[in-house]
C-alpha cells in the first residue's frame, strides 16, 4: 500500500473537518471533554443531558442520573440548608452563579468541586434549564492545604527559633551577669575574711562558693549556647558549623571536620537568617544521630556553593543502618531534616546501608538562602 494510500484523501480530510453540523461539532466536543462534568437541568432542577466527564467526576452512568433531580449531588447539610434551590433561583435571577464547595459522588464519597449554574433561555427570553458545568478541586484544595500546612509550620520554626534567641540571651545578659556579680562579692568578702587571722580560716570555704558559681556560669553558657549558638548570629553559619563540630568532637570524642568548598569569597554573607538558622539545625541533628546511633570515629561536615547550588554533605563511617521507607513514625530527626530542606525548597537524599556508614546529602538553591 503507498503512503497516500493510508492517508484520507482531501475531500475524507474536508468532510471530517467542517460537513459536521456546528450542533454536532458542539455535542462531540462536550462528549470528549473529560475533567468537568457538563450536563444541562431542566427548569426544575432535573437532570436533562450528561457527559462522560461527568460520569468520571460523580459516579453516574447518563441513564441512572437522567430525569434526577440535581440535589443528588449536594451534602445533607447543603440539602438541608436549601443551597440547591437557591443556586438555582440565583442563577435564574442573575443569569448565573459559581460556587465552590464539598458535593457528593454516587458512592457516597465527597469531592471538593468548583460550580458554576448558568441559565439557559430562548430569543424571548424564556427558561429553558440550565447548564451545569463542575469541576473535582479536591487535589488542588489538598495542595493548597499542604502549602498552608509548610507556611504554618516554617512559621512555628522561626517562632521557636526567635523564642529560643530571646531565652539565650536573658540567660546570657541578665543571669550571667548577676552571676558575675556574685562571684566578685564573694571575691570581696574572701579578702576581708582573709584580712582578720579569725576569719582567716573560712576563705577556703569562699573558695569553694566561687569554684560553684564558675561552674554554674559554664552550665549557663552550655545551656544558652544550646538553646541559639551566639556565633550564628554574630559571625556566620561556617563559624558556627566549626564551633559545633568542635564542640562535638570535645563531648563525644568523634573527630568532627568542617569543609567549606564555595566559588564566593563572601560566601557567610550570602545566607539569610533562616536559611543558616535551618542548615545549622540540620548540622546538628545529624551529629546527634551520629553521637546516638552510629559509633563512628569521625564526621564530615562539607558546605559547598557551585554554580547556583549550595550542597551541604554530612558523612559518618559508622555502623550505617538499614533505611526503610516511610522512616518510622517516631523518628522525627530525618522529618525534621526534611521538613527544613523543603522550605528551603531543596532536595535531600539519605545514603547507607549496614557497615557503611550514614551520608546526607543536601542540595538548595542559592536563590532560596539569599
Ligand atoms: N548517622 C547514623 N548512623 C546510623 N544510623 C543512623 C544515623 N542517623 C540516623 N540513623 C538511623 O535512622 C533512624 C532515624 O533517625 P531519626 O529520624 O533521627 O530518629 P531517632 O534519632 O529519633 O531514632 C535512627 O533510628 C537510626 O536507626
Ligand atoms: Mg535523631
Amino acid at each position: 500500500m503507498t503512503a497516500s494510500g493510508n492517508e484520507p484523501s482531501r475531500s475524507e480530510k474536508a468532510a471530517s473537518a467542517s460537513d459536521v453540523p456546528l450542533e454536532d461539532r458542539y455535542f462531540l466536543l462536550i462528549e470528549a471533554v473529560q475533567d468537568y462534568a457538563i450536563f444541562m437541568l431542566d427548569p426544575a432542577g432535573n437532570v436533562s443531558s450528561w457527559n462522560p466527564g461527568a460520569q468520571r467526576i460523580k459516579g453516574y452512568s447518563h441513564d441512572e442520573i437522567i430525569g434526577r433531580h440535581f440535589s443528588a449531588f449536594y451534602t445533607d447539610e447543603d440539602i438541608a440548608a436549601g443551597k440547591p434551590a437557591r443556586e438555582l433561583a440565583i442563577a435564574a435571577a442573575e443569569g448565573r452563579v459559581e460556587d465552590e464547595g464539598w458535593r457528593v459522588r454516587r458512592d457516597g464519597s465527597r469531592f471538593w468541586a468548583n460550580v458554576t449554574i448558568s441559565a439557559v433561555r430562548d430569543a424571548s427570553g424564556t427558561l429553558l434549564g440550565f447548564a451545569k458545568v463542575t469541576r473535582d478541586m479536591t487535589d488542588r484544595m489538598r495542595l493548597a492545604e499542604l502549602e498552608r500546612a509548610s507556611e504554618v509550620s516554617a512559621q512555628v520554626q522561626i517562632t521557636r527559633e526567635n523564642e529560643q534567641k530571646r531565652i539565650a540571651r536573658e540567660l546570657h545578659d541578665d543571669l550571667g551577669q548577676q552571676l558575675t556579680a556574685l562571684k566578685m562579692s564573694v571575691a570581696l568578702m574572701e579578702a576581708t575574711l582573709a584580712a582578720k587571722a579569725e576569719t582567716a580560716p573560712l576563705v577556703p570555704q569562699t573558695r569553694a562558693v566561687q569554684k560553684e558559681i564558675d561552674a554554674m556560669a559554664m552550665s549557663l553558657r552550655r545551656i544558652a549556647s544550646d538553646l541559639r549558638p551566639p556565633l550564628l548570629d554574630d559571625l556566620g553559619l561556617t563559624a558556627a558549623l566549626e564551633w559545633l563540630a568542635e564542640d562535638f568532637t570535645k563531648r563525644y570524642g568523634v573527630a568532627a571536620t568542617v569543609h567549606i568548598e564555595a566559588d564566593e569569597p563572601q560566601f557567610n554573607a550570602q545566607f539569610n537568617e533562616f536559611a543558616s538558622t535551618n542548615l545549622f539545625r540540620i548540622v546538628q541533628e545529624a551529629l546527634t544521630n551520629v553521637a546516638r546511633h552510629a559509633n563512628a570515629s569521625r564526621v564530615r561536615i562539607e558546605l559547598a556553593c557551585v554554580g547556583d547550588r549550595v550542597s551541604l554533605d554530612i558523612e559518618d563511617n559508622g555502623v550505617g543502618a538499614t533505611l526503610t521507607l516511610p522512616p518510622v513514625s517516631t523518628s522525627f530527626g530525618l522529618l525534621g531534616i526534611r521538613e527544613r530542606v523543603r522550605q528551603l525548597q531543596g532536595t535531600v537524599s539519605f545514603a547507607s546501608s549496614p557497615g557503611t556508614g550514614f551520608h546526607i546529602s543536601i542540595r538548595v538553591p542559592v536563590a532560596a538562602v539569599q
